[in-house]
């Protein structure tokens, strides 16, 4: 948790921009609730909402954040525990206790929000929420009178705007994130080895995450099927011969996250053919870094990326022409990397993500975006100082759309569709680290920390030998 006067003065900026904009009335922030698993009493870990994080730090359950941009009164609705409670939580500090770290002087219990979101319906004032993601918040809603859907567009741009730009209190957050990313990473590397299940090291670095963290920012993706862009299927037997894709990030105790990827052979030492294509991704991963800068828009860096892929296929044979008219055709998106090169990271490992897309007339990105193979969020982002994001560029060789593509007669005159079928069982490669944009330029977060993730061919060879 940062300082009381850290959150009172992100409350207030949010509180300034809203009415700056003529936008007055309250605004709703809810924290989680609990979340059942498999029954009532056996919850999954809780996990605080992140805007209710960003802006009232607390990570208790049940809590309901109200600012009044008019009195510029801020509220904590929330229960005390009762000793029925505290026989199985033990004690917690009170809610006017807890409120009181967080810069908070209003307390109230849970019970009175309906009576302050009536009062303020009576008396015509705006209610401000932003869209509520998980179905016992939604519920939340539904319960005190307001319609879920009813989000407030001008509240998302302006929570967006602040959480996006990553304070000097944050990026030490997100350096400490990174070095737990670094030990779960070195750690998979030592681990593997033919013979061992994919899972045992989804597990052991998911162990690492919760000694030193909270725990994984998404659940481990450890596969020699490293093609499924998202295989979470870690039943796989490593064998000789085969890549391994580990895609994996903590988050820290203050809920900041990783995410990196690695790929590297079970055996330790690249083939040739894996070389070749290893280099070519890590020639687009180093080549959106060194691009990426404030005032740009992402989509320059996402191109540029596809254009060294473009280049280094071309060189391989697999595609025909110029990187240009490769990029052009939407071959790279269609069919070699079918996802953005990077999204937003924060306090969410896709950060702010939980808002949608954002609700303007996209009608001129659309398909922009779809042809790349990004998300229309990502088509309209301008890069900024403090915006932090991943550079995760890949190749992935998937059988059923380089069938579905070649039957569809898709990329054609593009794509050597007989040269691509020598690597119909190659897997697929990616390599992700967090870039920080920064007044000048960008770092990669973690640079400067003396720990390092091997990513070049020597480096991982030397990890795994
Ligand atoms: N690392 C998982 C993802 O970015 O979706
Ligand atoms: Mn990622």
């Amino acid at each position: 948790m940062f300082t009381d006067k850290i959150y009172a003065r992100r409350r207030q900026t949010l509180c300034d921009k809203l009415t700056a904009a003529g936008h007055t009335g309250l605004i709703l922030l809810p924290g989680n609730l609990p979340a059942p698993n498999n029954y009532p009493n056996n919850t999954y870990p809780f996990r605080q909402d992140s805007t209710f994080a960003y802006y009232f730090g607390l990570d208790l359950p049940s809590l309901v954040g109200v600012i009044d941009t008019d009195s510029t009164e801020d509220t904590l609705y929330g229960n005390d525990l009762t000793v029925d409670d505290i026989i199985w939580t033990g004690p917690e500090p009170t809610l006017a206790e807890a409120a009181a770290r967080v810069g908070v002087a209003h307390t109230a219990p849970l019970g009175a929000l309906q009576e302050r979101v009536t009062r303020a319906l009576q008396q015509s004032r705006r209610l401000r929420f932003l869209p509520p993601y998980r179905g016992e918040t939604k519920l939340q809603f539904e319960d005190l009178g307001l319609n879920p859907e009813a989000y407030s567009v001008d509240l998302l741009f302006a929570v967006a705007e602040m959480r996006e730009r990553k304070g000097p209190e944050e990026i030490e957050e997100l350096e400490r994130a990174y070095l737990i990313g670094y030990e779960m990473h070195t750690l998979a590397m030592r681990m593997c080895r033919r013979g061992v299940v994919e899972r045992e090291i989804a597990g052991a670095i998911e162990g690492i995450s919760k000694s030193y963290g909270r725990g994984v920012s998404f659940p481990p993706i450890v596969s020699q099927h490293g093609e499924t862009l998202h295989n979470l299927h870690s039943d796989g037997v490593l064998g000789d011969g085969r890549l391994l894709l580990v895609d994996a990030g903590a988050e820290g105790l203050a809920y900041y996250c990783s995410d990196h990827t690695r790929t590297y052979p079970v055996s330790g030492k690249f083939t040739s053919k894996q070389r070749d294509m290893y280099n070519i991704v890590l020639r687009s991963h180093d080549e959106a870094a060194r691009v990426m800068a404030p005032g740009m828009m992402y989509m320059e860096a996402h191109t540029t990326a596809q254009r060294v892929l473009a280049e280094g296929l071309i060189g391989l044979g697999l595609i025909r022409g110029t990187a240009e008219d490769a990029v052009a055709s939407g071959v790279i998106g269609g069919l070699f990397m079918p996802h953005g090169l990077s999204h937003g990271m924060g306090l969410d490992v896709h950060d702010c993500e939980a808002f949608g897309e954002r609700t303007l007339d996209f009608s001129a990105w659309i398909d922009r975006a779809k042809a790349s193979a990004t998300c229309i969020h990502r088509a309209t982002w301008r890069l900024q100082p403090g915006t932090v994001l991943s550079d995760e560029p890949g190749i992935y060789f998937i059988p059923a759309l380089i069938d579905k593509c070649r039957a569809e007669g898709k990329f054609k005159g593009i794509v050597n569709y007989d040269v691509l079928d020598a690597y119909r069982d190659f897997g697929g490669i990616r390599i992700e680290d967090d870039i920080l944009i920064t007044e000048t330029g960008n770092r990669t977060i973690g640079q400067d920390s003396g720990k390092k993730i091997p990513v070049t061919v020597e480096e991982l060879e030397t990890a795994l030998s």
